[in-house]
């Protein structure tokens, strides 16, 4: 049985670690790690974490020392002040297909170590309120040795690095490889002159541009918005093939999953591009907000995650378009954390338990947690928000904190009590916040009730009968259970646009007619309500048709016809307002309403809405699908206009077979519209040729191929024997993640195809869950999180998800990982 862990039980660590310095002496087999820790006084008991270690030596200020670790550790009677303890361990890398610690990856050896890797490098303290200096030695014949910090010193077969700056084990990082550099240097804004430098293997050189690019507008960025410069001589990025995660922030040697740093336009997505550049910029962020100021245990890890998720918005949004920014954030949000928080998952944003905290790298943490913080700053407003960031750096640079230190922080900038809005950190759930209004006399009163008591803030606006804005955007805050707010001296009653820019992670009741979001899907001067209302429309329209079987209305199809063909409006504003919303989401949404969704009736309804959607629009489509004017460039702009186009695409498509897909297919020229007019061919079931050209062209592309083992499951009339069918293809190599997830994370997000009524979906995806968890126990529990929607559905398709998760839960040697994730899940 595992242990549960809690924050209640936070104890500081019995000493200080004032330098480490560690040898690697890598071998795939047999690599020797030698680590020499200098520790302050701390009484006589010392624990260190230590796991799969062959320890070959043990010595206190010089002298050997006998001990025999356990399954988790080593306890040692140590000196009752400071003192010296030096070990010697063996691992062997090759064999670590768990991706956490020291493994090797296409031939060369990285590391992962957050959350609790480094415990299977060296036997440590291995928490992040241990912070330390490191000095490490590397020996081996790779010719690129690269670590933490500084490069100190090198000469052949070794080289030293230093890192000055404090830091806990899960920042360290170590990468041995035959590796090429895309190189670059940046001048801080502090006169630092700065080599950076890409690395990648041999080939791949030519695809780092954009990533470098990124990189260096996101130093920039820091030091104009939030006055943080970068703190080393060198930052090093390293791209990886088997990477469990997006990337890594450790410190000085960023180490990233391939797919989200090399880019080129014939082998990534606008999309992928976009991604890039936010990732790029999160784990630069990090260096401020994760590695000079820290967590003092996990379960504040929203501390940094929150804070860096947030600060990425922050960049995309002035890199790009603010508002369609935010409208993709909220998808994303919607469909992770929403869903999340409405099933047996649920968790706040600063969990108090976990068992695996693996686990808890979650869109709550992450996405959630972005929005408190997003919350805060619309509370006390952007220049008492800069002045706490101030504040922030400044009192707590170098340390490990919480989240009460961080309110705290805010508290004494602003003079605010912020103990109710501590809340939103404490609380699990998706809050409801419902709106009602009244018109008398010239007065409209907003009344706004929520089932909780946080401090939420609802930004409102008010349109004239005309849409004409007559009040701007306000911030309103609800405190209390019930709260009226009046605005006085209208000539007219006005139309309300609540919530916008989503000012708040909540799920908003307001009753009103389809003609009123009609108006606002015109008319509103708040880009993401404008495209909210429309949203909502389509959802109702699109739940009625599954509910009973109503045709699409004219209005919503007028209403979205007038927006999209509105050719004054930015085009990635169009493509947003084009797109359907997502069986998945409307599953949640009739759940909600007590109506239990027949996953069949939603997805032909949903093919129903985008046959209607075809026809309302055949006029407009010629013009839409028109290619994209210019040279190729990753903007905004173009990116938006190729979103349109392939949205229009997709629609032409259900009226010409196919027809004019194929022709772009075969002209594109970049991998936006070479995937979007495939998944238009493949939805019009006219794809075979072009997934064989697909995969005759990039079947050396590990990252493009990817795209192609996707696309077919999630356009699959059958999603579970395609994925069967694609499991044997020789270029399926499950224990790689990215491959994994390409396929399975396809059939999971084939709603319709995942949960058949046969169960199919359910059997492939546990069978393979249970044969990943025995080599890669993190990202099997990530993938289970496919069946937390089981509540939703009838009681047939619940009973065949709970014998899998049974299934799972009963399997030999079940990792800790898949264990609590399903254990929850199965309740
Ligand atoms: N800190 C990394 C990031 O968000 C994620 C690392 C997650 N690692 C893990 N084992 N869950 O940038
Ligand atoms: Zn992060």
């Amino acid at each position: 049985m595992s242990e549960t862990v809690r924050l209640a039980d936070y104890t500081p660590f019995s000493h200080s670690v004032e330098h480490v310095a560690m040898t690697f002496r890598l071998a795939p087999e047999a690599t020797r790690v030698t680590t020499r820790i200098r520790f302050g006084a701390g009484g006589t008991a010392l624990r260190l974490d230590g796991e799969g270690l062959r320890l070959l030596a043990l010595r206190i200020d010089g002298a050997a020392v006998s001990a025999e670790p356990d399954a988790t550790g080593l306890s040692l009677t140590v000196p009752d002040r400071a003192f010296v303890l030096e070990t010697e361990v063996e691992i062997a890398p090759a064999g670590n297909t768990a991706l956490e610690g020291l493994y090797m990856s296409g031939g060369m050896y990285c590391t992962q170590c957050e959350a609790e890797g480094f415990r299977k490098i060296t036997f440590y303290p291995d928490r992040p309120d241990v912070m330390a200096p490191f000095h490490v030695r590397i020996e081996s014949e790779m010719p690129v040795l690269l670590s933490n910090g500084n490069p100190s010193a090198q000469g052949p077969g070794w080289a030293e690095w230093d890192d000055p700056w404090p830091k806990p084990s899960y920042l360290f990082a170590l990468v041995a490889g035959d590796l090429v550099a895309h190189s670059d240097r940046f001048t801080t804004m502090e006169g630092r002159d700065v080599a950076l430098n890409i690395w990648v293997r041999p080939g791949d050189e030519d695809r780092c541009a954009y990533a470098m690019d990124s990189l260096k507008r996101s130093m920039r960025w820091d030091e104009e918005v939030y006055g943080r410069a970068y703190d080393l001589s060198v930052f090093n990025i390293v791209a990886v093939d088997d990477f469990n995660m997006g990337a890594m922030e450790n410190k000085g040697l960023n180490i990233f999953n391939s797919k989200y740093v090399l880019a080129l336009p014939q082998t990534a997505t606008d999309e992928d591009f976009a991604r890039i550049e936010a990732i790029i910029a999160h784990e630069y962020f990090h260096n401020w907000t994760g590695n000079r100021i820290t967590c003092r245990d996990w379960f504040q890890l929203c501390l940094k995650e929150g804070l860096t998720v947030f600060r990425d918005q922050q960049f995309s949004a002035d890199m790009r378009s603010a508002a369609v920014k935010r409208i993709e954030d909220v998808l994303t949000l919607r469909a992770r954390q929403f869903r999340e928080d409405a099933g047996p998952l649920a968790h706040p944003v600063r969990p108090d338990a976990y068992e695996e905290i693996n686990n808890f790298y979650t869109a709550t943490v992450y996405e959630k947690g972005a929005e408190v913080i997003g919350m805060l700053k619309r509370l006390v407003g952007d220049e008492a928000y800069g002045r706490a960031l101030d504040l922030y750096f400044e009192r707590h640079d170098g340390q490990a904190c919480t989240i009460e230190d961080w309110l705290r922080v805010f508290e004494d900038a602003t003079g605010r009590d912020l103990t109710q809005f501590a809340r939103w950190y404490t609380e699990a759930g998706t809050p409801r916040v419902t709106a009602e209004e009244s018109w008398e006399g010239g007065t409209f009163t907003l009344t706004l009730s929520q089932d909780g008591a946080k401090v939420i803030p609802v930004a409102v606006g008010l349109l004239d009968p005309s849409g004409q804005e007559v009040r701007p955007t306000e911030v309103l805050e609800l405190t209390e259970a019930r709260q009226s707010f009046r605005f006085d001296g209208l000539a007219a009653r006005p139309v309300a646009s609540v919530l916008r820019g989503f000012s708040a992670p909540v799920l908003l009741e307001k009753p009103s007619s389809a003609e009123e979001r009609a108006f606002l899907l015109a008319h509103d001067t708040d880009p993401f309500n404008r495209w909210d209302a429309g949203r909502s429309l389509a959802k109702e329209v699109l739940s009625q048709m599954v509910v009973r079987g109503d045709a699409p209305s004219a209005l919503w199809l007028d209403a979205l016809a007038e927006v999209v063909l509105d050719g004054g409006l930015d085009p990635a504003f169009r493509a947003l307002t084009l797109r359907l919303p997502a069986e998945d989401d409307i599953a949640r949404t009739l759940h909600e309403a007590g109506v239990t969704p027949d996953p069949d009736r939603i997805h032909a309804a949903r093919r129903a809405m985008g046959d209607a959607l075809a026809e309302r629009l055949r006029d407009g489509l010629g013009d839409l699908v028109a290619p994209v004017p210019g040279p190729w460039s990753p903007d905004a702009g173009q990116a938006g206009a190729r979103a349109l186009r392939m949205q229009a695409l997709g629609l032409l498509s259900r009226l010409d077979g196919g027809a004019e897909a194929q022709r772009v297919f075969d002209a594109a020229d970049n991998m936006t519209e070479e995937v979007g007019a495939l998944s238009a061919l493949l939805d019009a079931g006219a794809g075979v040729a072009a997934l064989r050209a697909f995969g005759d062209r990039w079947q050396h592309d590990r990252i493009v191929m990817d795209k192609w083992f996707t696309l077919q499951i999630l356009h699959a009339g059958d999603a579970p024997a395609v994925t069967a069918a694609l499991v044997e293809h020789p270029l399926f190599d499950w224990k790689n993640p990215n491959r994994f997830r390409a396929v399975f994370g396809a059939l999971s997000a084939n709603h319709a195809g995942f949960h058949r009524i046969d169960g199919s979906g359910y059997r492939l995806l546990a069978d393979w869950l249970i044969r990943l968890d025995a080599a890669n126990p993190q990202t099997a529990a990530r993938m289970s999180q496919a069946f937390d929607s089981m509540s939703r559905y009838d009681a047939d398709r619940q009973a065949m998800m709970a014998a899998e998760l049974e299934r799972i839960l009963n399997a030999p040697g079940l990792s800790r990982d898949l264990s609590e994730m399903a254990g929850r899940m199965a309740g």
